[in-house]
Parts: C-alpha cells; sequence; structure tokens
C-alpha cells in the first residue's frame, strides 16, 4: 500500500474480530516500530505482547477501571459514535487477539524530554504497518489509570512505565479518513495567527 493512502485512511479501530492474528505480522510491525526516532537513539521501548487470554482478560478489568478513573481532557463529553465504540472496546478488550502494551526505560529517557515522546514515534510506525496490512489498531491509555496494577499483573519491573496499550486485530469495520480539521485551520506561518490560503 502506498504510503500516503495508510496515512489518509488509518483511524482508530475499537471493533476488531477475535481471529488470530499470524505471530509473523505482529513481528512485522514490531520491526517498524523500532525504525522510529528516539532521543539519543537509547531505544527505551519495551514491547510486552499479550495474546494469553488470562492476562488479556485482567488487562480488560483494568482497562475499565481506568477508564472509570479517566477524566477527558478538555471536559466534553466524547460525541455518540465514538462513545459506542470506546465502549465496545471497554467490553470486548479480552477478546481481541492481540494486546501490545508498550513500555519505556525511565533512565533511558533524558528528564527534558516527556516520557512519551521517545515511544509514540514508534507506535505510530507501528499503527501505520498495521494499516497498511490491513489491521486494525486504536492508541489507548486509559488502563494508565491502573498503572501499577497493570505493571503488577505483567510482572513489568520498577524503572519502566506503561505508555499505551494497543489493541491489534482484524478491523469488523472500514478504514477511511480520519475526520479531522484542514491543516489550513491549525497551522500559522511565520508567527503566531498568520493563517495562509494554500496556493
Ligand atoms: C495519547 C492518546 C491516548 C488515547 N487514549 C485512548 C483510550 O484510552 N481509549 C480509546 O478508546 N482511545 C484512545 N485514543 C484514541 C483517540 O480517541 C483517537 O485517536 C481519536 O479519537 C481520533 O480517532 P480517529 O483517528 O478514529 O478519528 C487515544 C489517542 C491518543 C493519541
Amino acid at each position: 500500500m502506498e504510503l500516503f493512502e495508510a496515512i489518509h485512511t488509518q483511524k482508530a479501530m475499537r471493533r476488531l474480530k477475535p481471529d488470530p492474528v499470524d505471530e509473523a505480522l505482529v513481528w512485522k510491525l514490531l520491526d517498524a516500530a523500532i525504525c522510529a526516532p528516539n532521543g539519543s537513539n537509547r531505544q527505551p521501548w519495551r514491547f510486552v505482547v499479550v495474546r494469553d487470554p488470562e492476562l488479556k482478560r485482567g488487562l480488560q478489568d483494568l482497562y475499565a477501571e481506568g477508564v472509570a478513573s479517566v477524566t477527558r481532557p478538555d471536559g466534553a463529553p466524547a460525541d455518540a459514535r465514538m462513545q459506542s465504540s470506546a465502549r465496545y472496546l471497554i467490553e470486548r478488550l479480552a477478546e481481541v487477539p492481540v494486546l501490545i502494551v508498550a513500555t519505556v526505560r525511565l533512565a533511558d529517557i533524558a528528564s527534558v524530554t516527556p516520557p512519551g515522546a521517545c515511544i509514540y514515534p514508534a507506535l505510530q510506525n507501528l499503527m501505520l504497518a498495521a494499516r497498511a496490512l490491513g489491521l486494525g489498531t486504536v492508541l489507548t491509555t486509559a488502563h494508565r489509570g491502573r498503572e501499577k496494577q497493570v505493571r503488577e499483573l505483567l510482572g513489568i519491573p520498577e524503572g519502566n512505565e506503561t505508555m499505551a496499550l494497543i489493541p491489534l486485530g482484524w478491523p469488523e469495520g472500514r478504514f477511511g479518513p480520519p475526520p479531522r480539521r484542514p491543516a489550513e485551520e491549525v497551522t500559522y506561518w511565520d508567527g503566531w495567527g498568520t493563517t495562509r490560503a494554500r496556493p
């Protein structure tokens, strides 16, 4: 698939089939992830690939608790469609064939760098590669409301922090353009406030 087609049709896919995902495909995504830029090339990422049904059930419970503890940044309720797909994921997370928990080693991160900055580029690589293969993903962080418990469940040692939980599977629905404000509306040229029409 052409890169720009993948970029322009990748969106949050929360309705995923329970059908298995071949391990070779998971490696392909991880190989794409680790090509990403990262501070001083310390490669602070460690990924925990979860396929065990019991661990997935544990993660589903913690994810649901985490969602309940989260306040949306803008305080506004999500639109009805997103709410419904978010609810779907909360109720079926354990049925998703693969859950990828992305962590960083805190010792590898410079104190000036926000921890997520060293791993979200890798996760975007992973999600775009998944899109190119027809696999659905959604970057989630709500489990962080139960960070300690998630680390205990997966045996993640002290000094490492989870940055995202990415459900991975064959999508029920279709990929398509994500709803976004146009770039012209969110871009200023040569200083804040000066917008520009495209030539
Ligand atoms: C930092 C971050 C945290 C997110 N956390 C969650 C989450 O906990 N649960 C969830 O269902 N989606 C989560 N999302 C996905 C967003 O809701 C999604 O990217 C956004 O609504 C745009 O969706 P779209 O690409 O389908 O338009 C998160 C996305 C980001 C970038």
